[in-house]
């Protein structure tokens, strides 16, 4: 099935059942300034949520342009994207779960609408906690559309629990629905929807919208039970279309075929299908945001320098193709083609979009060949590449250290990453540190899952530095809701034992239940009594200190639990050395039992 044929059937199914077909909205949400992007359909719709009433009545439905940056550096992988489209219905204070939950299965599974076998199919409904209560009611409604017991699967809020979108507003319990890929086998006898494995994807979220979070972290009821769904448009035509990757779909697929044929490559390596997919899908992005009506041009701020950065990655990528440049207008025109006659602002402000494409390109190549020529006068004049020199050449020319590194490796030359991090301790540059915060999520999000990842992260550190030694420095960290990413100076990966002894170390700590204790005090009195500190520059003088019993003590803004008993459990899922003596953690907190 073609994807604008999904569409159809989408918005032609829920108009038949009384709803209003509405357009998307704009991807820069108008009136919340606590987020950059409209990262799904519900968010333009918080208002109705809340009660105001809706012009086009209770019932709505749409295909929403979305956005999310927070897993930008997943972007390569099979399933994630940077600009993605979702199909959503909403029942605003009508009707529940029953009506949403057959009509899901109806759509997925009939002949006349998908045709999805229904013995691949299998659903997640929300455990349950001391916020909100199990959900057998969305259990019982599933069986009694024959979905068996063993197919239906009880998980945590961590994944099934949805929004607020930003850090307050509506949320709830979903239900998650998941085809299973025969192509991909089971990664084990555990292997269950949202293991990420790759054979069960997630196609379809049906989010029972009844809370309203506070700003303190608490759940009040809202006024009106909501209903509020959302279908990857992508990832739900792959599994239709049974092609491998949404990047095999027609909305891609274009895309892909265009860069090799751009590129003088006759083979491409797994790595260079990688390059090629963060082509197509930084350039589809920045085009995306540039084509809404509020005209966004990259620049240093907001949500220009979310596009700028973008592009700058696809002709960072671009380059190691051998791509030429130019290529930023052909790739755009295949993107305002395969949605003009969706979204049409996109084809309104084309001459805009390539305007700007023009000028970022050839600006950003001319900075990036007088720093290549830099580079190599540095080469040649001394033989080495400091610290310092990638340092300067990042600051002063905004070549990435990545690039910086791969050229010195190529001629067998290796940078001092200490120097390189002491230089940039030294460097006062709090504004990029807080334009770089705005481009992980868009939100200062205090929200209970961000906060335990962020102890966890302490408690990480501090247990790499018992079992590594203390040469472990922290070099950058990013946390999601869903999991933090931790990256540190070590020369290699690793073994299993010391990962074990890592992940036992941290959860003993959990396990005594410890105080978090929070001090204010002077910088240079922090450092005095032990405390670890990075990027000195992101701290005023007065800084928090935050210590868990003798075992962690950080300079940190915070916030942090009150106590690590409530963390869960702390396990390691993946680590990865990202370059030359830097290696890259993930982990996740889980609840205790299932
Ligand atoms: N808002 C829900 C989601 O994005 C439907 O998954």
């Amino acid at each position: 099935m073609r994807i604008n044929e999904l569409r159809k059937k989408y918005l032609e199914f829920f108009r038949q059942r009384g709803h209003a077909i509405i357009p998307s909205a704009s991807l820069l949400p108008e009136n919340d300034p606590t987020v950059l992007f409209t990262t799904a359909g519900m968010h333009p719709l918080v208002p109705f949520l809340l009660g105001e009433p809706h012009p086009k009545g209770k019932r709505l439905t749409n295909c929403q342009k979305c956005i999310r940056t927070t897993d930008i550096d997943d972007v390569g992988d099979t399933t994630h994207l940077t600009f993605f489209e979702m199909l959503g219905n909403w029942s605003l204070g009508d009707y529940w779960k029953k009506e949403a939950i057959t009509w899901s299965f109806e759509f997925l599974t009939s002949k006349e609408w998908l045709g999805f076998n229904p013995e691949k199919l299998s659903v997640t409904v929300f455990a349950g906690d001391d916020d909100a209560p199990r959900d057998t009611e969305s259990a019982e409604i599933w069986k009694s559309l024959g979905v068996p017991e063993e197919r239906i699967y009880y998980l945590p809020k961590k994944d099934n629990w949805w929004g607020p979108a930003g850090t307050t507003g509506p949320c709830g319990p979903c239900t998650e629905m998941f085809i299973e890929v025969d192509e991909i086998p089971k990664c084990g006898p555990d292997c269950k929807p949202g293991c990420n494995c790759g054979h069960y994807v997630e196609v379809w979220n049906d989010v029972f919208m009844e809370y309203n979070k506070r700003e303190d972290g608490t759940y009040e009821p809202l006024k009106q039970r909501n209903v509020d769904t959302g279908m990857g448009v992508e990832r739900t035509a792959a599994m239709l279309q049974r092609v491998p990757t949404v990047y095999d779909t027609e909305n891609f697929k274009p895309l892909i075929d265009k860069i090799k044929e751009l590129s003088p490559k006759e083979e491409f390596t797994e790595k260079d299908e990688v390059l090629c997919r963060i082509i197509a899908d930084h350039t589809k992005a920045a085009v995306m945001i540039m084509a809404d009506d509020r005209r966004i041009s990259p620049s240093n701020v907001e949500q220009g320098y979310v596009v700028r950065r973008l592009l700058r990655k696809a002709i960072l990528s671009a380059e190691k193709l051998g791509i030429e440049s130019g290529f930023l207008p052909t790739l755009a025109d295949i993107v305002i083609e395969m949605y003009k006659d969706v979204y049409d602002e996109t084809e309104r402000n084309r001459d805009f979009v390539m305007q700007n494409l023009i000028d970022e390109e050839r600006k950003f190549r001319k900075t990036l060949s007088k720093a290549m020529k830099r580079l190599q006068r540095i080469i040649d004049s001394t033989g080495t590449v400091t610290g310092k020199d990638a340092f300067f050449l990042f600051t002063s020319f905004g070549l990435p250290l990545e690039i910086t590194r791969e050229i010195a490796e190529e001629r067998g030359l290796k940078i001092n990453m200490d120097e390189f991090r002491r230089e940039f301790e030294h460097h006062r540059e709090i504004s990029r540190t807080a334009t770089q915060g705005k481009f992980k999520g868009g939100l200062a999000d205090h929200s209970e899952e961000i906060t335990k990842l962020h102890t966890a992260t302490h408690l990480l550190q501090a247990a790499l530095r018992h079992v590594l030694g203390e040469s472990v420095r922290q070099m950058g960290s990013n946390i999601t809701r869903e999991r933090l990413r931790f990256d540190f100076t070590f020369p290699r990966k690793l073994t299993p034992e010391e990962i074990k002894q890592v992940e036992d170390l941290v959860n003993d700590v959990i396990k005594r239940d410890l105080k978090v204790k929070r001090e204010v005090m002077p910088y240079e009195e922090a450092i005095a009594s032990g405390a670890l500190a990075f990027f000195r520059d992101t701290y005023g003088d007065e800084v928090s200190v935050y210590s868990v019993g003798d075992f962690s003590r950080e300079v940190c803004g915070g916030p942090h639990v009150d106590r690590t008993g409530v963390l869960g459990h702390f396990r390691i899922t993946k680590q990865k050395k990202i370059g030359a003596g830097l290696i890259r953690i993930k982990a996740v907190l889980e609840p205790e039992e299932k």
